[in-house]
């Protein structure tokens, strides 16, 4: 096994590179460029404020005064042309993530997750060629496990648009890596949770809402009778993992899982983010015909490749991870409870509407 990357070296890297992370005001992307600010980069963040999507421009306020924030679309090809030129590192978050909207609505994800990557990929290829790109995907590519841990030679079968956009978007991606040369990463991410998540709806990131619950003393509902097992990786983690697979040649144009080897029960995690809390109740609810049939049952990740390869691994127990999630949340609950729509780029979001919907009336 390789020497794990010491985050100091993985950070040294980064100190003076332009970098740009697409949908870099949502979760992860926003937990990104904090870091990547403190390790000297100069950080561009775009990201559209699409309306119940997950930015914020909260989630970047600390180093507001030091990052470039473009609100444009990833559909947007000359923006995109704009954004891309001159940058050393290519950071792929940009995307429409409701599974659950992604079944009644496929649009989006066509658009936003697969057409939208390839508009990147292209601007790429014809503006920036040397960048350095790396995407996250979802452990959801894969489907029902065929065996545990899920290692990244196993068959994919997604249940959803959503997930079927991601493999998609993958896929096009590995294209231009092998085809055109553009160094890329690609990684399968398991269930992220930590600070700077959306906390207005439940349809994406399961444990950052049952963590809003018990903030809230309300009852968490654990489906079926709480057995299935999931890997919860805490955002600082995933973070590193994105940080330093971009910088190890041995990993371009491969596919990493990112996640934790340390299964866990829908109800060991409830059990843990009430106790974490100190406040919140839980009771075991029946799926819904539908639940059920999208549920993809246990998964876990086998992390073996990206620990051998990239000298990456979680370093947070899930107790600390759901400690510092509640403490985060605490502190800034006036942000992420309710709708804030006050900030630059949600008038900027108003103002479009209002100019389109003038101009689908003259
Ligand atoms: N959070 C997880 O547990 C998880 C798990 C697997 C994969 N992922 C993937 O990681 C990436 C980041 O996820 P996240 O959890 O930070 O989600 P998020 O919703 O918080 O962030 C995505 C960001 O993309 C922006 N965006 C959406 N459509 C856009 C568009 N057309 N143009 C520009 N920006 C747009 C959103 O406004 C949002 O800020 C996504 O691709 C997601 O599929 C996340």
């Amino acid at each position: 096994m390789a020497d794990l990357l010491k985050e100091t070296d993985a950070l040294e890297e980064f100190k003076g590179k332009s970098v740009l992370i697409t949908g870099g005001l949502g979760f992860i992307g926003s937990n990104l460029a904090l870091r990547l600010v403190k390790a000297g980069a100069r950080v561009t963040v775009m990201d559209a404020m699409i309306p119940d999507y997950g930015g914020n421009e909260f989630n970047v306020a600390e180093v507001a005064s030091d990052i470039r924030v473009n609100f444009s679309d990833i559909r947007d090809e000359n923006a995109i042309i704009y954004l891309v030129k001159n940058q050393d590192y290519v950071f792929h978050l940009a995307g429409q993530v409701c599974h659950i909207m992604s079944l009644s609505n496929p649009f989006p994800d066509i658009e936003i997750n697969i057409t939208g990557t390839a508009i990147l990929m292209e601007a790429l290829r014809k503006y920036n060629p040397e960048a350095i790109v790396v995407y996250t995907g979802t452990r959801g590519q894969y489907g029902a496990s065929v065996s545990l841990p899920v290692n990244e030679e196993a068959p994919t079968n997604p249940k959803g648009i959503y997930e079927i956009s991601n493999l998609t978007a993958e896929k096009i991606i590995k294209v231009y890596n092998d085809a055109h040369g553009i160094r890329s990463v690609l990684l399968r991410l398991s269930n992220i949770y930590g600070p700077r998540s959306q906390m207005l709806h439940s349809r994406f990131g399961v444990c950052n809402w049952f963590v809003r619950l018990a903030m809230d003393n309300d009852t968490i509902k654990v489906f079926g009778d709480g057995s299935i097992l999931r890997d919860f990786c805490y955002v600082d983690d995933c973070v590193e993992a994105i940080i330093k697979s971009a910088i190890v040649e041995e990993a371009y144009g491969e596919i990493f899982n990112v996640g934790s080897d340390i299964p866990v029960s829908f109800v060991e995690l409830v059990k843990t983010i009430i106790e974490q809390a100190g406040r919140g109740k839980w009771e075991f609810a029946e799926f819904s015909p539908e639940r059920k049939a999208q549920e993809p049952g246990d998964f876990y990740s086998d992390i073996t490749k990206i620990r051998r390869v990239v000298g990456w691994e979680p370093t947070t127990n899930l107790a600390d991870g759901i400690k510092k999630t509640i403490d985060f949340y605490e502190q800034y609950r006036d942000q992420y409870w309710t709708r804030n729509d006050t900030t630059a780029g949600a008038a900027a979001q108003k103002n479009q509407v209002e100019s389109k919907l003038i101009k689908s009336k003259s």
